[in-house]
């Protein structure tokens, strides 16, 4: 499928073969990452980034100046209308009508799913909430392609804050997308994987495990990624402060590694990879986060050169859904009162019990 006009709101929406394409035209962008093209002249992309971030957004604000193109947006929601009590879906509307792509991130769980469907042109999901930041994980697919030549029969072990990690997830939905995949889910006790992830690896035939001990998996991993405690998210902040250096890679645990592995990181790294691992050969975090440039200019690229923007007819909220059940997450779009939206629940089977999966937040919700 053409990827002209495309969204990027979750990996799951992309096919093996559409991944495949971006990493190629990745792959040719590397020799552009310090020169400018012109491709994207006249293009305007909005980055609206209603959280902190350092490397997604400077990345895509790099990846469409290298692309010829110009950029317009804000970096906190302290400076925007949102601050004066503007909706999400109000602020979609006026910022589509000066771009020509969006790059949203926000705190709320499906807001990139929702913007794209009020969007008459591509949004790209900046990270939303705890679930997805594709990005980030293209970027993570092309390096552990480039280091590898190949994803497939990778042994994978991604160790911490699996829980609230959007990073973490979103490499899992990704990894799905391959064969002969071993990955190792470890993290401190109730900080693992949530159900609707393992459930999708099991869906994919992905062999997982599940541990609280990286020394019991490290020795066949050949990618180590390593995820901080993502202590925003804690209802409780004295749970996070209590958690704090309950898994840390030093060097020592390092040396079990076999010689070949490579240590992944979307950083910011707090505490959980030391300075020292830092001068190891196995290091990639640095080599990742530049990676995000080339990923990042294929993909605007692929989606936005050609798009032709597509004006979404509004519909009133009820005519979308007859449906009155509600997510239960409190955190999911479909739950902010003052946004114009209906919640969208499918049953789904989870461990052999009937749930109601949220098509927004991607969450469970018991019938
Ligand atoms: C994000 O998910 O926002 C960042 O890329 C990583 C992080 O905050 O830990």
């Amino acid at each position: 499928m053409s990827l002209v006009g495309r969204d990027l709101v979750s990996v799951l929406d992309f096919g093996r073969e559409e991944l495949e394409r971006i990493f190629r035209t990745a792959d040719s962008m590397q020799r552009f990452t310090r020169k400018c093209r012109s491709q994207l002249k006249n293009y305007v992309m909005a980055t609206i980034f209603f959280e902190p971030s350092t490397r997604t957004r400077l990345s895509f604000e790099t990846s469409m100046h290298r692309l010829g193109g110009s950029v317009i947006g804000f970096a906190e929601s302290g400076v925007s209308s949102v601050a004066k009590g503007e909706t999400l879906a109000d602020t979609i509307r006026m910022v589509e009508s000066y771009s020509d792509v969006i790059v949203l991130r926000h705190k709320v769980e499906g807001s990139a799913r929702f913007a794209a469907e009020i969007s008459g042109v591509p949004v790209l999901n900046g990270g939303d909430g705890s679930q997805h930041h594709p990005s980030q994980t293209l970027t993570d697919l092309f390096t552990i392609r480039k280091e590898f030549g190949e994803i497939d029969g990778r042994n994978i072990l991604l160790m911490g804050d699996l829980q609230h990690t959007r990073s973490a997830s979103s490499l899992a939905y990704g990894l799905g997308h391959y064969k002969a995949i071993t990955l190792s889910l470890v993290s401190p006790p109730n900080l693992g994987m949530r159900p609707e992830v393992t459930d999708y690896l099991e869906n994919r035939d992905v062999k997982y495990q599940e541990g609280q001990d990286p020394a019991d998996f490290i020795g066949e991993a050949d990618v180590i990624y390593v995820t901080r405690l993502q202590k925003e998210r804690f209802p409780d902040p004295k749970k996070a402060e209590a958690l704090k250096g309950s898994y840390i890679l030093t060097r020592e645990l390092l040396k079990r590694a076999p010689k070949h592995a490579i240590v992944m990181h979307h950083l910011p790294r707090i505490e959980e990879i030391p300075l020292e691992v830092d001068y190891t050969p196995n290091a990639r975090y640095f080599q990742q986060a530049a990676n995000g440039v080339p990923v990042r200019m294929a993909f605007l690229y692929l989606s936005v050169y050609h798009s032709k923007y597509h004006p979404v007819k509004q519909r009133e909220p009820t005519l979308r859904s007859s449906d009155t059940r509600r997510c239960a997450n409190s955190n999911c779009i479909s739950n902010q009162p003052r946004e114009p939206i209906l919640p969208m629940l499918k049953e789904v089977m989870s461990k052999g019990e009937r749930v109601l999966q949220c098509q927004y937040c991607g969450r469970y919700t018991k019938e």
